[in-house]
């Protein structure tokens, strides 16, 4: 009896102690891991490399004024590092690709070449157009083939982006490097006093957060990031540790979120105030002044900001509000900092105009005018519970009319969500009405748990029953595993015709 007692309690008591050492273990580890995984450069990024700009995209105008552009996707490797030869992808070159520029009005076409050795699209983000030029996952352009969408700009100055489409695959597809900007003109803005002089004072920012292993990217997801990917150093326009030298006193920064998962708060390093005077789709009525801006992927902004001469300020992104409680937070990136530019400003600068005070009528869509009200629920990784499927058609909406969607993130996880095709009015966050950098004119809106946002737009058509625009949220794995949806525009009365299941080539 007493050795069974004996025996039994030698056993309890070796239990015992492998729980305690594995509770420990697992303790230690999770600490390790919430104190690991943050990032911060934050003041410790030698600025050695002289920021990149996108040359402008050459292009001819023909004879009916069309104004052609040429882009080719391919592979090909970039030296971010000395020595270190990532293999990447680029249109027209091995990393993101030119910046495309026409005006309101204009005609144009665009040549694109796939020149990978797989599938691919381009999609015209924050461009109004018919939906068979639109470039998402209907339009894939096969490898070695073809596509040349046409459409006639359409809407008033912005800055919007292109990159690829394919269902299941943009992340992958705009992390390798496929990704450039395209700025539209018109008049009312070129008329403004604003610095426009592009690549002077007037400067394309496309963010990107990388991680290297070795040469290669390192795109793996962390073990708690339910956002997606994150990187843990950052490119601007491809450049690691960039600065830009500036001879103005008024500096115009085109701000790009081309990051697939990574959502930024924008600043400076002495937390000077800066105007915003754009927002993802347009310009606003004013301008707004402010310390810190948030952009989730794919939003942009377009900020004014003051140089003193001689100095050095750094653009810098900080602690970022996901929405979420700390431990979240740590793991979605909300703690990390990042020094992203160094601008350098010439011993002598040359004045520059003061900023208007007025700026552009935004043109947007009109809560009055609203026909209709739709509610899109965000669930990782649903919208409305349903999962993206190419032939099913979530939405019909009628020409010409304005209506409200109202999306709500009931997850425990951030989103974002983006309507194709169109540019959008935020007529409420929350219930309230929305702070500066909401109002203007937008086509994505970040979404923390459990917010709400009224969006307003209107569908100007033109008609194409069969050819659906998406709408989706925008942190790209998110809408790879299918948080995507699709929309048809129809005549009055019209009806949603069939789609394709799978992409036509
Ligand atoms: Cu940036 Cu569906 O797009
Ligand atoms: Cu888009
Ligand atoms: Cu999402």
């Amino acid at each position: 009896m007493a050795l069974r007692w004996s025996r039994t309690r030698r056993i309890l008591l070796a239990l015992t102690g492998f729980l305690v050492a594995a509770a420990l273990v697992l303790g230690a580890g999770t600490v390790w891991l919430f104190t690991t995984a943050d990032v911060s450069t934050v003041g410790r990024v030698r600025f050695e490399n002289e920021l990149r700009i996108p040359p402008l995209a050459d292009s001819r105008v023909e004879a009916d004024g069309t104004r052609v552009f040429e882009l080719d996707m391919r592979s090909g490797t970039t030296e971010f590092r000395p020595g270190q030869a990532t293999e990447t992808w680029g249109f027209n070159g091995s990393y993101l690709g030119p910046t495309l520029r026409a005006a309101r009005g204009e005609r144009v076409r665009v040549q694109v070449r796939n020149s990978l050795d797989e599938a691919s699209s381009v999609h015209w983000h924050g461009m109004h157009l018919p939906a068979a030029m639109d470039g998402g996952p209907h339009q894939m352009v096969a490898a070695g083939a073809s596509w040349e969408p046409r459409w006639q700009v359409d809407q008033p100055a912005a800055t919007l982006w292109y990159h690829p489409h394919p269902h299941g695959a943009t992340e992958s597809h705009v992390r390798k490097g496929l990704a450039g900007m395209f700025i539209l003109d018109d008049d009312a803005a070129s008329a403004l006093p604003l610095p426009h002089d592009y690549g002077v004072d007037d400067l394309p920012v496309i963010v990107q957060d990388v991680k290297f292993d070795g040469a290669r990217f390192d795109t793996g997801r962390g073990m708690f990031a339910d956002i997606g990917a994150l990187g843990d150093r950052i490119l601007v326009n491809g450049t690691l540790a960039p600065f830009r030298e500036v001879g103005d006193e008024l500096v115009r920064l085109r701000l790009l979120n081309a990051s697939t998962a990574r959502v930024y708060t924008f600043g400076f390093s002495d937390d000077r105030a800066f105007d915003l005077i754009g927002t993802d789709n347009g310009l606003l009525e004013r301008p707004a002044a402010l310390t810190g801006l948030r952009l989730s992927p794919s939003e942009r902004a377009e900020v004014v900001v003051r140089v003193r001469a001689g100095e050095r300020v750094t653009l810098r992104s900080t602690k970022t509000d996901l929405g979420l409680d700390f431990f979240g937070s740590r793991f979605s990136g909300g703690d990390d900092g990042f020094d992203v530019l160094e601008l350098r400003a010439a011993a002598t600068l040359r004045p520059s105009p003061a900023l208007p005070a007025a700026l552009v009528d935004p043109e947007l869509p009109q809560e009055s005018r609203s026909v209709l009200r739709r509610d899109f629920d965000l669930t990782f990784a649903q919208i409305n519970g349903r999962a993206m499927a190419m032939d099913r058609i979530d939405a019909t909406v009628t020409r010409g009319s304005t209506e409200t969607w109202t999306v709500t993130n009931s997850d425990g996880m951030p989103h974002n969500f983006h309507v194709h095709d169109v540019r959008f009015a935020i007529a409420r966050l929350n219930g309230s009405a929305p702070p500066p950098e909401l109002r203007g004119p937008k086509d994505t809106v970040f979404l923390g748990p459990g917010d709400s946002v009224d969006l307003v737009l209107r569908f100007d058509g033109p008609a194409d029953p069969s050819a659906p625009y998406m709408f989706h949220c925008h942190l790209l794995w998110h809408e790879d595993l299918g948080m995507m949806g699709q929309f048809v525009v129809v005549e009055p009365g019209g009806q949603a015709g069939q789609i394709a299941p799978h992409a036509g080539h």
